[in-house]
Order: C-alpha cells, then structure tokens, then sequence
C-alpha cells in the first residue's frame, strides 16, 4: 500500500508519498481500508516538531490520528468486526505524536478504538468530527457548559473546533461572539452558531467583544493561544474562565497567577483531549453524544476541502495559510 511518510521534521515537503508495506492484522486488530482521512493541526505540529513532543521521533513516520474506512479483514480473536463493516477512529489511546499513522491508504488499528458509523453519517463526516467533536465535548461536558444568559468568546470560530463549539454553545442557549481571520469565514461561524463576528486580525476584538458585551464574556473558547491568550483575560467576565484548548499560533507564554486576581478572580484551564477520551468506555459515550447531536442536526460537520491522499502537502500549506474554514479532508 502507499502512505504519506516523514523522514524528518520540517515544511510541508517533507511530506512523501511512499509504498510502504503493512503485516496482516495481529490479535485483535483489525485492517481498515481508509475511505477518508482527517487532517488535525496536531499532524501540522508532529510534521514541525518541536515544543512538545517529549522524546525524539523515530522516522520515518506515517502522519495522522483519525479516519474513516472500511473493514478489510479481522486479525485473530476479532468477533464483533466483519469486513465491510463502516468504522471510525480518533486516536490510539497514546499522546497525539505517537501511535500515529492515518495518512495511508490501509491501516491496522485494534478493533477496541474503531467505532461503527451510523447509517445517517457519511464516511467523511465521521472522518471530519471525531477528533474536532471529541475536543468540543471536552471543553463543554467536562469544563465549562454554556447555559442561557451565558455570553462566550469563541476565537478562530470557523476553525475546526470552533464551529462545533459555536454551534453548541449556541443550542445550549448562549449568545455566542466569534473570532475569526477573513470575512468568508465569518460568514460561516454566523451560519454555524454566531452571533456577533468580529475580524481580529484588522480589529482589537477586547474592545470589539466589551463593546457587545460590557460586563465581560463567563468564558473564553481558545484554541489560538499565543496570539490572543493574553488580551482574551480582559474579555472576560469577574469569576469567568479562560478554556485554552489549542495553540495554533503558538506556544502561550507562562501565566503569573496573580494577574488572575487582578483581572477579577478569573479561572484559567487547559484541557487535554487524552484525559477525556483515553479509556475506551470514555470515548464511546462522547462518541455516541456527537453522533447523537449530528444526526439531529444540532452539529452540522462543515468540510471546508478534500485533497488526494498523495498532496497532504498542500494540504498542510493551506491550512498554514489560515485558508478555509472547517474541516480538511485526505481522500486515498
Ligand atoms: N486540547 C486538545 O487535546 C486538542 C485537541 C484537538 C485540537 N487541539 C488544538 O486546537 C487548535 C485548533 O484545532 P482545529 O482543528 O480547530 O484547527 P484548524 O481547523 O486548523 O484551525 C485553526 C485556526 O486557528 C486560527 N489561527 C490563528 N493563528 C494561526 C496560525 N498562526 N496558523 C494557523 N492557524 C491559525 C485560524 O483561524 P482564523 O483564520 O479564523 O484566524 C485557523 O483556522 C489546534 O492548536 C489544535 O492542535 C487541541
């Protein structure tokens, strides 16, 4: 079969399309033939290296964490796979820099972390909202639920994440203010759940979020980092939250705690996906919630482009380029 393979860190063209050989599926794994792929901004992260990978790669690496398929054969002991059957994974229980290997067209993943795709869910909307979803449902369910009289910042808002948690928080009663990078995308967050927008790479959006919200935001939504970490702790409401779950821009720098004080008695979390959907029970009840709330059309999975398996690279150019909103797609 042919994968996407590093053999080192780096640019996008580090990223090569290799034929790489795959064992037939061990004890209690089973061989999935890969209908559609998610590109995570981890995968962006892993192909860079750097500030929080703990220990050296060992390359070459197959790219990615999650994706959609169907079951080509069961490896021994596997009873409850048949092949044919639609499956979805995200994640193998593992920090996302290990374990991976998604961007190839077959994979053998143990049949405990495959998910069965309901019959209303396409391949490539389960590709597109398992990892995004998961992370959603981990801000929400597990630290701060939007209610109604809520007001909540959610930066880069058409992104990935954001337009599952803007649509959310939106069904869960808030009023939701979205950031985002360019005015296509701000016309998606408002047909995804916001209801104000505001362009923060032209506008200061403290001033922009204090003008529709005096009293401050009961939290912030924040998986930028670097670039609006710091300006988001005046956006926020006394006793609210600042919920950082990504880093897209960059590292956030160390936060003195007294400034929480004087802020006004603001919390600060930084979630992490491997403590919500680590143990299988865990995933499968955050699974069958989204699931739920897709086919009820509460969250609807924006797939902002597809690419073939072969040019992750460009891929990866776009969305370093802040290109599109939703979800990006590899297509083996
Ligand atoms: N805590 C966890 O366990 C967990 C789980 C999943 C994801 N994450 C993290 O959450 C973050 C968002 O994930 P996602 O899937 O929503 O990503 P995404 O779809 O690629 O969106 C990231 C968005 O961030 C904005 N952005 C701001 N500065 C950027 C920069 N320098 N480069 C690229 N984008 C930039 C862009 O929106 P605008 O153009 O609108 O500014 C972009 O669309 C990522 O850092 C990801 O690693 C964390």
């Amino acid at each position: 079969m042919k994968a996407v393979r590093i053999h080192a860190n780096g640019d996008p063209e580090v990223l090569r399309w290799e034929v790489v050989t795959l064992p037939p599926p061990g004890a209690g794994e089973v061989r999935i033939r890969h209908t559609a792929i998610s590109i995570n901004f981890s995968d962006i992260n892993v192909r860079r290296g750097g500030f929080y990978i703990a220990q050296p790669l060992q390359f070459p690496i197959i790219l990615g964490n999650e994706a959609a398929g169907v079951v080509a054969s069961v490896g021994p002991g596997v009873t409850d796979m048949q092949p044919g059957d639609r499956v979805v994974y995200a994640g193998m229980s593992a920090a996302f820099y290990e374990k991976t290997g998604s961007y190839a067209e077959e994979r053998n993943v143990p049949a405990d972390r495959l998910l069965t795709i309901p019959p209303r869910v396409s391949d490539r909307q389960a590709a597109a909202m398992m990892v995004k979803g998961f992370t959603a449902s981990l801000v929400i369910n597990r630290v701060f639920k939007p209610k109604p009289g809520d007001t909540i910042l959610i930066h880069a808002a058409a992104s990935g994440v954001g337009i599952l948690l803007a649509q959310w928080s939106k069904h869960l009663g808030a009023t939701v203010i979205g950031t985002v990078g360019s005015r296509d995308k701000a016309e998606v967050a408002r047909a995804h759940g916001c209801d104000h927008t505001i362009l923060y790479r032209e506008t200061d959006f403290t001033a922009a979020v204090k003008a529709i919200v005096p009293q401050g935001v009961s939290a912030v939504f924040d998986g930028v980092g670097r670039d609006t970490f710091v300006a988001s702790l005046d956006c926020v409401r006394p006793f609210g939250m600042l919920v950082n779950y990504g880093n897209a821009s960059g590292h956030v720098p160390p936060v003195d705690l007294l400034l929480l004080a004087k802020k006004g008695s603001l919390s600060v979390c930084r979630p992490a996906l491997s403590s919500h959907i680590g143990n299988v029970a865990g995933m499968r009840a955050a699974a069958a919630e989204l699931f739920d709330l897709v086919a009820r059309g509460v969250l609807k999975i924006e797939i902002g482009r597809t690419y073939p398996l072969h040019d992750a690279a460009a891929a990866h150019r776009d969305i370093e380029a802040r290109k599109y909103a939703g979800a990006m797609l590899l297509i083996p």
